[in-house]
């Protein structure tokens, strides 16, 4: 097959475009803050051990896994065994690379506020730069509560373990912060600069695990990899856009954090605005990190904030009631655990957004995630105006409008609707889908999100990140619709497990001629 890589440009910066094996990470020590937690388990140990045994880490890469319970390093390497058995995706497990990975895992015991144990820590930093060559390099993962993100960072800086000079070829410290950042602009304010004040904002990576799935960045290729899409990409051809990420899945056990969140903030603020960013920025000047970031936070910035009656008119939220999904009985978001019987907080949101730039002006964007729905899936679909259909004889029927569609997961791929005529004597035009799959094309390896991401932030590469400025306007977007939430003059719309969210999600688009997506389905119309 021809190959049309393009050679890199000398001084090409990191970023999205980096060519495969082009940049090799150095060896390092990640700590990892909440160790014996769910999220290390399930990701983290298996990601770092995909690395590992695709070679993509240094063969000196260090794991110190922090945390309150006691336990030897010998005890937690064998719960990471468990944990990696159960969760990679790669199996079975290679017991020649996890020997080796397993001979550089340690266990750090000690509370999040001890000094001691922090100093305690850079002195056992210390030996292992000595023993494994780690070159007082640091990558520092924060996989706890968020009510313990202060404190640790605090303690960072306090035992000497924070900001060094953030261009130091040779050492770095860098800050893995998970989500939520915050849980209004006021917090994520706060948040942001009491981690500023330790560390750099260029040491600081804030994960929207959305970013490391290689889907989302195909969003980017897609774009600007090809030709024919971007002259059409824009208020004159598109009629709106939509986008949904849809689970079958409850708050499986989570009702306790979920009762302080809800999909607005769990979901929206974060992986759909990513989303919505992707598909709406302007080409960057390049592939470099803050050049593709400044985009987005355009982006963001030109999207109006909603006064109440605004929000009350152009967002929807709902609930989950009991009911039966593929044919099981679930409770409802009532019944969970750690959600007040009362509770009036979201389980499902709807959206339409506008963006007030010249591309996009008065092109709807709608979006909408919810829990318990008919069908697990996330994708992004752009609805083209619909060529006249004068020519077909159709009075008062419209032609389907060509859908561009962007199968985030599952069906990794993209598809497009063209109406085209049906077989027979009869000139009858009905719309069909050509389709791309990822995995016909081009097998089945992808690697984890959190893989791309911890390899991204050992490298220093923070495209796929997200910038200070760009979780605090999408808060600002956010927080005028949840204040008008909170008025009490939000209704909550309930919705049976099973179905597409409530029925007044049907009026949002429906009042303006339009319908929402039914994923994995094929489209209706005919003429
Ligand atoms: C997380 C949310 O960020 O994303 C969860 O906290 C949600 O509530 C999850 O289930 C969805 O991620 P994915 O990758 O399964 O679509």
């Amino acid at each position: 097959m021809e190959d049309n890589s393009q050679p890199s440009q000398p001084g090409a910066p990191p970023g999205a475009g980096r060519p495969a094996a082009a940049v090799t990470a150095q060896p390092c020590a990640i700590v990892i803050f909440g160790a014996t937690g769910d999220l290390t388990a399930r990701k983290l140990l298996p990601a770092i051990y995909n690395l590992t045994r695709e070679g993509l880490l240094s063969p000196s890469t260090v794991v110190i896994g922090f945390a309150r319970r006691p336990k030897t390093d010998d005890q937690f390497r064998r719960e990471m065994l468990e944990a990696v058995n159960r969760f990679s995706r790669n199996k079975p497990i290679d017991p020649a690379v996890w020997g080796d990975l397993c001979a550089r895992t340690y266990y750090h015991q000690s509370t999040f506020e001890d000094i001691a144990g922090y100093r305690k820590l850079a002195e056992r930093l210390a030996a292992m730069d000595r023993r494994h060559h780690t070159g007082g390099r640091r990558l520092y993962y924060l996989a706890t509560s968020p009510t313990e993100f202060n404190m640790i960072v605090d303690r960072l800086g306090e035992a000497g373990l924070g900001n060094i000079d953030p261009f130091s070829a040779k050492a770095w410290r860098r800050v893995i912060v998970e989500k939520p950042f915050g849980r209004d602009l006021q917090t994520a304010r706060e948040l942001n600069a009491h981690i500023n004040r330790v560390f750099d904002e260029s040491q600081v990576f804030r994960i929207d695990h959305y970013l490391g799935k290689q889907t989302v960045q195909n969003l980017l290729v897609f774009r600007f990899a090809n030709g024919i899409f971007e002259p059409v990409w824009n208020r004159r051809y598109v009629d709106h856009v939509q986008i949904t990420v849809a689970e079958t899945i409850g708050v499986e056990g989570r009702g306790g954090y979920f009762e302080t969140a809800g999909t607005l903030r769990d979901m929206v603020q974060n992986h759909l605005m990513q989303l919505l960013t992707l598909i709406a920025m302007e080409p960057p000047v390049s592939l470099e990190g803050d050049a593709i970031r400044d985009e987005k936070v355009r982006v963001l910035k030109a999207i109006p904030a909603y006064n109440v009656e605004e929000a009350l008119r152009y967002t929807l939220r709902g609930q989950y009631t009991a009911g039966v999904i593929d044919g099981a009985p679930v409770i409802g978001y009532h019944e969970e655990r750690g959600v007040a019987a009362d509770s009036a907080m979201e389980t499902y949101a709807a959206l339409e957004l506008f963006i007030n730039n010249w591309r996009w002006q008065g092109v709807p964007f709608y979006l909408r995630s919810g829990k318990r729905l008919r069908q697990q899936g996330s994708e992004v679909s752009i609805h083209f105006n619909a060529a006249p259909g004068v020519l077909f004889n159709a009075p008062g029927k419209a032609l389907s409008r060509n859908v561009l569609t962007l199968r985030i997961q599952p069906r990794e791929g993209i598809a497009l609707l063209i109406n085209a005529q049906k077989p027979g004597t009869l000139t009858r035009i009905a719309p069909v889908h050509m389709d791309f799959e990822y995995h016909q094309a081009f097998g089945s390896y992808s690697p984890e999100a959190y893989e791309r991401l911890l390899l991204d932030a050992i490298l220093g590469d923070s495209t796929l990140f997200i910038r200070r400025d760009e979780v605090e306007s999408a808060w600002a977007i956010i927080d005028k619709i949840e204040g008008a939430w909170t008025t009490g003059a939000a209704p909550l719309a309930l919705y049976q497990p099973g179905e597409w969210g409530p029925a007044e999600a049907h009026d949002l688009l429906a009042r303006n001629g339009r319908v929402w997506d039914q994923l994995g389905t094929d489209p209706q119309y005919e003429i």
